[in-house]
C-alpha cells in the first residue's frame, strides 16, 4: 500500500452500509445524491458502472429502479458487501484507471468516490478518461469531488478547530486541497483530494468529456444544527431551499459534496 492509498485501511475499519443512513448529514447526501442520480441518469433500463461503488447503498435502489448496474470498488470488504445487495448485477475488485469492461459497453459511469481518493491529478484524469472509453456516445459520467473548504467549516461548526491538529489538516486542505489525517482521529476522514470547485470540470474536459452541470450536493444545509427536523418534518422545503442555489457558483464551495455531470458526446 503506498502512502496515497492508506484510505483502504480506514474503509477496512468502517462500515459503509451506515455512512448514508445514520447521521442526518449522511442521509442529506444520500437524498439529495439519489435525486441529481435521477436528474441527470439516461432513464432505466441502462447499462451502470457504479466505479467506487462501496458497499452498494447507491446501487441498490438504482437497481431496484430498473438499472442493470455493475458495481467495481478496490476495497475487498465493499465488493463483499455489495456481493450481498440484491439485484446488483455484479460486484468485482477494480480500479476507476483500469476498467475491466470493453469500450463504449455502458450508459453512465458513477464515480462517486475515487476522484476524492485519486490524490494526483494525472490519476483523476485518467479516471475519467477511462470512464469515458467505456462510455456509449452520449453516455453520461457523474462524479462527486469533495469541497477544499469542507473541513473549515466541519471544524468551526462542529468545534473540530480547536482539537490538536486540526487547524493544521485545514490549512493544508484550504493551500492545496491534500486531506491527511496521519493519526486516523476518528471523524477526521482519511487521505483525499479536495477540489475547489472549477478544478473539476477542466479535469474531465482534459479527459474528453463534455461538462454538462457541477452541482452542489448538501449545498449550505449540511451545517444545519437541527438537520434532523428539517429531514424529517420540513424535507421538500429544505430541498427545494437547496435547489434553488445548487449551482449558485460563489456557494459552490459551501457544499462538502459536489457532483460533477459530464458526457461523451463524440468519439475523439
Ligand atoms: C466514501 S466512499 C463512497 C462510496 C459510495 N460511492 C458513496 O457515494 O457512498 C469512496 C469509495 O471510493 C472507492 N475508491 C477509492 N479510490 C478508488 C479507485 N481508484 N477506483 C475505484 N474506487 C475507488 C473506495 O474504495 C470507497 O469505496
Amino acid at each position: 500500500m503506498t502512502p496515497a492509498e492508506d484510505w483502504i485501511a480506514h474503509y477496512e475499519a468502517t462500515d459503509e452500509r451506515d455512512r448514508l443512513t445514520a447521521a442526518p448529514g449522511g442521509r442529506l447526501e444520500f437524498i439529495r445524491t439519489q435525486e441529481l442520480l435521477a436528474r441527470f441518469l439516461p432513464p432505466p433500463p441502462a447499462v451502470i458502472l457504479d466505479v467506487g461503488g462501496a458497499a452498494g447503498i447507491h446501487a441498490a435502489p438504482l437497481a431496484t429502479n430498473g438499472y442493470e448496474i455493475h458495481l467495481i470498488d478496490p476495497v475487498p470488504l465493499h465488493v463483499e458487501q455489495a456481493s450481498a445487495v440484491p439485484g446488483l448485477a455484479s460486484a468485482t475488485i477494480g480500479d476507476a484507471r483500469n476498467l475491466d469492461r470493453p469500450d463504449a459497453s455502458v450508459d453512465a459511469v458513477l464515480l462517486l468516490g475515487p476522484l476524492y481518493h485519486l490524490t494526483e491529478r494525472a490519476d483523476r484524469v485518467a479516471a475519467l478518461a477511462e470512464a469515458r472509453r467505456v462510455l456509449r456516445l452520449g453516455g453520461v459520467v457523474a462524479a462527486a469531488i469533495i469541497s477544499r473548504y469542507a473541513s473549515t467549516l466541519d471544524g468551526l461548526f462542529r468545534g473540530y478547530l480547536r482539537a490538536d491538529g486540526f487547524e493544521a489538516l485545514v490549512a493544508r486542505d484550504v493551500g492545496e486541497g491534500q486531506h491527511r489525517n496521519p493519526d486516523d482521529v476518528s471523524g477526521w476522514f482519511t487521505t483525499a483530494y479536495c477540489h475547489e470547485p472549477d478544478e473539476a470540470p477542466a479535469e474531465a474536459r482534459d479527459a474528453g468529456l463534455d461538462v454538462e452541470a457541477l452541482v452542489a450536493i448538501e449545498g449550505p444545509a449540511w451545517l444545519l444544527p437541527d438537520l434532523a427536523r428539517w429531514l424529517n418534518e420540513d424535507r421538500d422545503l429544505l430541498l427545494r431551499t437547496i435547489r434553488r442555489v445548487e449551482t449558485a457558483p460563489r456557494l459552490l464551495g459551501m457544499s462538502p459534496h459536489l457532483l460533477l455531470v459530464a458526457t461523451k458526446r463524440a468519439a475523439l
